[in-house]
Formats: structure tokens, sequence, C-alpha cells
């Protein structure tokens, strides 16, 4: 088979690398990749974003199955742009990815089919959303309706705070459209969870559960990043309460809109906060996470191939996961500076040697190759996934590794899975 990954960050070489091992795939191409990536896959410079160029590039390769890591296409509408070619996709369609592109979206649905979520009321002005905070408690959660690449998320500890939150997306626009309307939500709090599972519209087969570490420095403190760091499995989540997270929250999500007429074919991803009165849902992603991909999917034993197939068929009767007990933790390395402002550019040395630590892969998140070196290249410069039988053991080799690899300004978290010891 012909494989196509659309994307160009960690979670999509920790998909190349998955989807490599697949004795039914004979070549890979990625779009656009990265440095990494480019060791595994063809990587081809186009828009990721431009779905009709994509849709003829898979069509002119002869393209068994697309793969879309990043929700931006499929928001614009890529499964639809494939489905009507008669090209194969795994990932949802436009109207079943607004559950990511419009936190409205989610609410209403998750409020109709009785999905356990915080209360939120919805704003299109600045005036009616600053006088609703003065019936409510610091700390405020807003949040910008639509895409912000993460950074559309609010806790502001005064109304000093939220009103500036508020103002940012209403008044001075900052998100664009995506701002244009915004949730007032309930404050919740407790651990936080990934859960990932796979679904053809009609039934979910979840992956093994997830956390990830949102803040820049150790101890959660410093600014919301895109991950710094991630680990699976999360032991506090007992089986018997992950199973109920299934049952009352990702097969009545795919079952209501399913009833809506959306049939959801992909990865359905649900950020949950375990509160004192059980989960309750942050929000839902259409893809698999990052950086929670590369903790859970070197714990994939089995062939990621049939289940994506199985997805973008519409029926995954019959497909089993198998996965190993022993845990995975992957700790981001990140360019000095991230989330702000930062320089790239930087040779990166040691890769070869950090590969060599028994369990350990590198993934590439934001790197290139610049006169045959690889340099860096994003925020997000590298993922160092390590399997051990234990956490303590994980975090040995993880850390060894980060320790033979070098860049400029190079920075990450001490503190990844330290908890789950
Ligand atoms: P989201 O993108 O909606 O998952 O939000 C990003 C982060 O903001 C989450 O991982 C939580 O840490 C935090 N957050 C989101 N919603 C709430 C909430 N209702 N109460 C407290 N924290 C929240
Ligand atoms: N790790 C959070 C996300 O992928 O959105």
């Amino acid at each position: 088979m012909k494989i196509l990954v659309i994307g160009s960050g960690g979670r999509e070489h920790a998909l190349v690398w998955k989807i490599q091992q697949s004795p039914k795939v004979e070549k890979i191409y990625c779009i656009p990749g990265n440095g990494g990536i480019a060791q595994l896959a063809e990587c081809v410079a186009l828009d990721p974003t431009d779905v009709e160029a994509l849709a003829n590039f898979a069509q002119d390769k002869s393209i068994d199955l697309t793969v879309v890591g990043p929700e931006a296409p499929l928001v614009a509408g890529i499964a639809d742009v494939f489905a009507k070619k008669g090209l194969k996709v795994f990932g949802p369609s436009a109207r079943a990815a607004e559950l990511e592109g419009s936190k409205s979206f989610a609410k209403n649905i998750m409020n109709k089919y009785g999905i356990p979520t915080g209360e939120a009321n919805l704003f299109d002005n600045y005036g009616d959303a600053a006088a609703f905070l003065e019936r409510l408690k610091a700390p405020y959660v807003i949040k910008a309706d639509g895409l912000a690449a993460g950074k559309g998320v609010f806790i502001a500890k005064d109304k000093d705070e939220a009103k500036a939150a508020l103002k940012s997306c209403l008044v001075e626009e900052q998100f664009g459209m995506a701002g244009k309307l915004v949730l007032i939500e309930e404050y919740l709090e407790g651990p936080e969870l990934s859960v990932l599972a796979f679904s053809d519209g009609k039934d979910v087969i979840p992956m093994v559960p997830a956390q990830d570490y949102k803040r820049a420095y150790d101890n959660d403190e410093g600014l919301n990043t895109g991950g710094m760091g991630s680990y699976s499995p999360v032991s506090i989540v007992t089986s018997e309460l992950y199973g109920q997270i299934v049952e009352t929250v990702l097969k009545p999500t795919i079952e209501g809109l399913a009833s809506e007429g959306i049939e959801y074919r992909g990865v359905l991803y649900a950020g949950i906060m375990l509160t004192k009165d059980g989960p309750r849902v942050l929000e839902f992603n259409v893809r698999f996470g990052d950086p929670e991909t590369q903790a859970i999917l070197p714990r994939l034993t089995s062939d990621i191939i049939e289940p994506m197939l199985a997805v973008a068929n519409g029926d995954l009767s019959g497909v089993n996961l198998a996965w190993t007990d022993d845990v995975c933790i992957t700790v981001v390395l990140a360019s000095g500076g991230y989330p702000g402002d930062y320089s790239t550019g930087y040779p990166i040395k040691g890769l070869d040697e950090a590969g060599t630590v028994e369990g350990v892969t590198v993934f590439h998140a934001g790197t290139k190759v610049k006169d045959g070196r690889i340099v860096t290249a994003g925020g997000r410069v590298l993922n160092v996934s390590a399997l051990g039988k234990d956490f303590e053991e994980a975090r040995r080799k993880a850390y060894e590794a980060v320790g033979k690899i070098h860049f400029d300004n190079m920075h990450f978290r001490n503190d990844i899975a330290l908890r789950a010891l």
C-alpha cells in the first residue's frame, strides 16, 4: 500500500514510524513532513491546508490511504474532498470536525446528549460577557469558540484578567473569526486525562490512556504550550473508571452525532478532567493528540494500518488492538523562549547516540535538513520517547537519551511522569 500522511510535527513522525512497521506498507509520502520524517518517508512541500492540491497529489500517486495528523485540514474539509474523489482518508468530515473547530458546537452536542461537561454560556459581544462575569466567582474560564492553535483558552484569576481575555477576543479580535464567539465556562478542578479512540461512526475502540503536560516549566509553572511531555498509561484511572468514560463520553458522542446525521470516522480525543463529582469533558479533538501519540503508539504492538483502514471503510468490527504492558514517557525538547519568541536554525548534536539507548525513539517535531545537517526549525524540536517496564525505568532511559542531545538554548521539563512514580 501507498500511504500519505499530512502534517509536520512529532505526532506525524510517530504516525509515520508506526505505519512504516506495517508489512502492508510499501511507500509513505508526507506533506510537508520534517527532518526526521524525511528518513522514513518522501516529504513533499505542499500546503497541508490546500485540500484540493492534496487530493490531486493523492490521485496522481495512487495513494491507498491518507492519514491526517492536524485539525486544520480536517476542519477545512479534506475528508469530504477526498471522499468525493473516491480517495480513502483517515479523519472525520468537516461537519464532524466541528467538534474541535467550534467549542459551542461541541457544548451543544454534549448538552443535548447528556455528556458530562462544565456549564458554559456563549457570548458574541463584550458588554454582555463582562456583565455575566459579575454573577460568577474567580477563577474564570474563557474560551475562544474557534481554532486558536491551543492559545484560545484563558484561566483568569481575577475579573481584570478575565475582561482582558474577553477584550482580546471580542474587541481586539486577536483570534480573528475564531474569537468572535466566546464561551465562559465553569471552573473545574482535578487531574487531567487524554482519552483517544478509533471510531467508525457507530462504535469506538479506545486506545490506552495518556496524560500530557501543558505548562512550559517544571511543577506546572509557566505558560501553556502545545505540550511539553506525556506518558501512558495513567495509573489514577482504574479500568472501571476508564470503561465509564468510554460509555458515558465517547460512545454517546459518536451516537449523538450519528443521530444528527454526522458519521464520525477517525480518532476521537476527549480531554477529560477527573473532578470530585466525576469525569467532565474539557474539550474534544478530532485527531491524535500531540504529544500523547508519541507515548501511546510505542505501546501499540499490533498493526496500525488495520484500524485505520477499517475506520476509513466505516467498519471497525473484528478489529482488535494489542498493547504492551510496558509504560512509555515522552520528553519534549523545545527551543529556549518557547511558547514565546525563539530562534531556529541551530544544529542538533547527539541524535544518533540518543537513539542507541535501549527502548528509546527520538521523534522530530520541529527540525529540518540544512546543508546535510539536522537543525532546529520550530518551538517544539524533538520528542524523546522511552519504553520501560515501569516509570522509573522509562524516565531513566528517556533522560539518559535527552542528556546526549544538544542544541543551543535547548529547554525541557525534568518532571515528566514524576507524578506517576
Ligand atoms: P482545552 O484546550 O479546552 O483543553 O483547555 C486547555 C487547558 O485549559 C486544559 O487542559 C485545562 O488545563 C484548562 N481548562 C480548560 N477548561 C477548563 C475548565 N473548565 N476549568 C479549569 N481548567 C480548564
Ligand atoms: N496534547 C493536546 C492536543 O493535542 O491538543
